[in-house]
């Protein structure tokens, strides 16, 4: 997909499919009262006879023969009063999708955020581009008949009111496209069966990107490497499993060779059963994917490579799947970690802190301006915030607070939940220095708390995307979340 910035009136555009905004007042957005000046009053017609009502969403798409343009897709944007980000790539997530579906090779849209800002014409380029790439991502389906065809679109252009607003609006499509393009990659790793995307697959795909860019170099840890670096804790959840686990350290060089990276620590069990405490089957299979912290960690670092972002990031992936067997960890077992603090194993299914505290030890040895773990971390994250919000949890409120208003912005939205002393209780063992699990309450709270107890001293913070990370139900696959608000915490950060 090519993405082009372009100034002037709707009447006067020459494209495939001007795409318009209509609220449901039944108010024509500016550009949507000109191009029905010029088509003598036919989308007021349309509203007249409540034909379009403007609802956020509804499409509505004429075939008209004056002017340059050869089609009008009419976008319902909701109320006007409280039409803002959400709306904005709301809509334009169904123009593309009605675009889709067209013979339109082109298209160029109109719509706007309001109120207008000074970042305005940045964030309507990025927002339009991640939301059109988003709209037109297939799943790389497994299937014996044929794939049907990719849609003809071919370029999509954003229409700014004055010519010097258009470097801006072209700089937010190139970083759009660049983020769509990694979420694209997230979304394909996750959504492949876990008897593909395996970790040796995931690393298979580390060495892909390290071939793809120069700026990216890949290093694979296997796991006689893990034991001589003593990562018990990682090992212990990979003990039931044949699939040998891998740690993979992904380099993206943006800045200057001693600047400090910014570590992005990714989740990575290609499948979690839950070990000997095994998951009830309802469900289990959306424990593929279970690796989306990992596939987002790799789709920011593509989407970085992409966009040439100035500064240097290392994405750290443990991968493993937690499988039960007769070598598998047990309940009650004390493993010893990286760091060297035990931990008593209450409940082999709290695998993914396991796996990220000796993958967090191992980030110090990076010497990190910052470290973000990302993982679908706990069930008791979706009772709190549901599909809608990730959660952060941070010892650090200036961390915490980035990160949100990274997700505000890029309308990929986190929410900051406390962490303080008294949850920590709630991990004491009597054979280990803590236990990995306990009870529900605050479950997503007491995870990060045992991650807390591995990064003293380092700026840090937790991403729980355990609600976020996909859909289930008929829409069941991977949303690329939060790889829009990782870029845009990155894009933010001084180099
Ligand atoms: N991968 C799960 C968390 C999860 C649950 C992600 C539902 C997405 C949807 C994690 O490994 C897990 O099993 N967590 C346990 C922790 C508990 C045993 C302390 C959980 O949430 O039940
Ligand atoms: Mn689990
Ligand atoms: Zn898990």
């Amino acid at each position: 997909m090519r993405f082009y910035a372009v100034s002037g009136s709707a009447a006067q555009q020459r494209t495939d499919c001007a795409i318009v905004g209509l609220y449901e007042s039944g108010t024509l957005s500016v550009a949507a009262a000109q191009l029905d000046a010029a088509l003598g009053g036919r989308i007021a017609r349309l509203v007249k006879r409540r034909d379009a009502r403007g609802k956020a969403g509804e499409v509505l798409l004429l075939d008209v023969e004056a002017g340059h343009c050869e089609r009008v897709l009419v976008v319902g944007l909701g109320k006007k009063d409280s039409f803002g980000r959400k709306q904005y790539k709301k809509a334009l997530v169904a123009a593309a999708t009605a675009l889709a579906r067209t013979g339109a090779r082109d298209a160029v849209s109109f719509l706007s955020i309001e109120p207008v800002t000074e970042t305005d014409a940045y964030y309507r380029g990025r927002l339009a581009a991640e939301a059109v790439g988003g709209a037109l991502y297939r799943v790389p389906a497994i299937r014996s008949s044929r794939q049907p065809p990719a849609p003809p679109l071919k370029s999509f252009g954003i229409a700014v009111s004055h010519k010097d607003q258009k470097p801006e609006a072209e700089r937010g499509l190139e970083h759009g496209r660049g983020i769509a393009a990694g979420a694209a990659l997230t979304r394909d790793l996750a959504n492949l069966p876990a008897n593909v995307c395996t970790p040796g697959y995931l690393a298979k795909q580390a060495r892909e990107l390290a071939r793809a860019y120069r700026s990216v170099t890949a290093e694979v840890l296997d796991e006689p490497e893990l034991k001589r670096l003593k990562m018990g804790a990682f090992l212990s959840v990979t003990a039931g499993t044949e699939e040998p686990a891998k740690l993979i350290v992904l380099r993206y060089r943006g800045g200057a060779a001693g600047d400090a990276p910014v570590v992005l620590v990714g989740k990575g069990v290609t499948f979690d059963s839950g070990g000997i405490s095994l998951k009830q089957p309802p469900g289990m299979d959306e424990m593929k994917f279970d690796m989306t912290g990992a596939a987002s960690v790799f789709g920011a670092v593509k989407a970085a490579a992409e966009i040439g972002l100035p500064l240097n990031v290392v994405g750290v992936v443990p991968a493993c799947e937690n499988m039960p067997s007769g070598r598998a960890t047990k309940p009650g077992d004390v493993v010893r970690s990286m760091s060297g603090q035990t931990i008593e194993v209450i409940n082999t299914d709290a695998e993914g802190r396991l796996i990220l505290c000796d993958a967090l030890t191992y980030a110090r040895r990076l010497k990190p301006a910052v470290v973000v773990d990302v993982a679908t971390l706990t069930g008791a994250c979706v009772i709190a915030l549901g599909a809608h919000t990730s959660a952060v949890m941070s010892s650090d409120d200036d961390l915490a607070a980035e990160l949100t208003a990274a997700g505000r912005r890029a309308e990929d939205r986190a929410w900051h939940m406390p962490m303080a002393e008294e949850y920590h209780d709630q991990l004491k063992s009597n054979f280990a220095d803590f236990a990995n699990a306990c009870g529900r309450e605050g479950g997503a709270i007491t995870a990060a708390c045992f991650l807390a107890k591995f990064t003293e001293g380092l700026r840090w913070a937790h991403m729980d995307i355990a609600g976020t990370a996909y859909l289930s139900g008929s829409h069941k696959g991977s949303t690329g979340r939060p790889v829009p608000l990782l870029m845009d915490f990155l894009i933010h950060r001084k180099p």
